[in-house]
């Protein structure tokens, strides 16, 4: 049996309760983060932090704890959980309001829930066969940018993928990919990684910006920049980025494969470069 935070305590996953009334329920009325621990140390935990302030600004929750106290929770919570990788997923909701309204209060107590779940091992070897997607029309709104728990495009869109055999889709809008229903994209165009710019029409995926950095750190050629529906379909290499898929290869799309239908070179590099990252990160060597 799991334990989870609930709003100050912690407690068996079965006792976890929230009023109907809760904001979360009602509208997906809240914002959360995925935050993948190796070894209980926690991957870029100052930036998801980060991009949880910026959430909580942009739908103006208040933010209920300090630095100080989410890393406190989030440490209890692994050291109370099994599991040699975990992903720790939280969230902040509004909270509930006496009546059902969609315009709110300021003075709601926001509702703050955290749970860890074990995480499989994710090696380059997992990785390598490589999976298909799909595109699709991105039919979100136009605040992606938010980690917001609102999500049914998003899970509409990727069990669009689902029932079409394929692992993810990717989401194209105004003729750009901005990237998968779950992850962020990548592709490799003529030797260089690109990935479009972040905006409010994508989310800033801190794989993506991890991968960035990697890659500047070992000189290989990387851009951001915008992917055309073209870009998408001509491109040598395809990736998915996210927290618990790390980098995923796409060898097909839309049924056609990507560059020889095998993973490729550049994304044969990068693995290489990430596991060593999270070996580091595994052993204390790097924050
Ligand atoms: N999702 N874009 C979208 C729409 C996402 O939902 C995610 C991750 C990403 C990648 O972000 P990051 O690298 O910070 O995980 C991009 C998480 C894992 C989820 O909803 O479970």
């Amino acid at each position: 049996m799991s334990t989870v935070y609930l709003n100050g305590q912690f407690m068996p996953i079965e006792q976890a309760k929230v009023s109907v009334l809760d904001r979360g329920f009602l509208f997906g009325d809240g914002v959360y983060e995925v935050i993948p621990a190796y070894g209980n140390h926690l991957l870029r935990l100052n930036e998801h932090l980060r991009r949880l302030q910026n959430s909580l600004d942009a739908v103006r929750i208040n933010n209920p704890l300090s630095q100080q106290q989410w890393t406190e929770i989030l440490q209890t919570l692994l050291a109370k959980n099994e599991g040699q990788d975990q992903s720790v997923y939280l969230q902040v909701s509004r909270g509930a309001a006496p009546v059902r309204d969609h315009a709110f209060a300021a003075d709601l107590v926001a509702t703050v829930f955290v749970m860890a779940n074990p995480m499989k091992a994710v090696s380059r070897e997992k990785l390598e066969p490589g999976v298909s997607a799909i595109t699709l029309d991105d039919i979100r709104w136009k605040a992606c940018n938010i980690k917001a728990t609102a999500l049914l495009a998003n899970v509409l869109l990727r069990q669009q993928a689902a029932i079409e055999g394929a692992a993810e889709a990717i989401l194209i809008r105004d003729g750009r990919a901005t990237e998968g229903a779950a992850s962020n994209v990548f592709i490799v165009q003529d030797g260089v990684i690109v990935t479009p710019p972040t905006s409010p029409m994508l989310l800033p995926g801190i794989t993506r910006d991890l991968i960035l950095e990697l890659a500047h750190q070992n000189d290989m050629p990387c851009a951001e920049r915008d992917i055309s529906e073209a870009d998408l379909r001509a491109a040598s290499e395809i990736w998915l980025t996210s927290s618990t898929k790390e980098i995923l290869p796409v060898i097909s799309l839309d049924e056609q494969p990507v560059g020889n239908g095998r993973y490729g070179p550049i994304w044969g590099s990068m693995i290489d470069i990430y596991q060593a990252y999270k070996a580091k990160l595994r052993a204390g060597e790097i924050q």
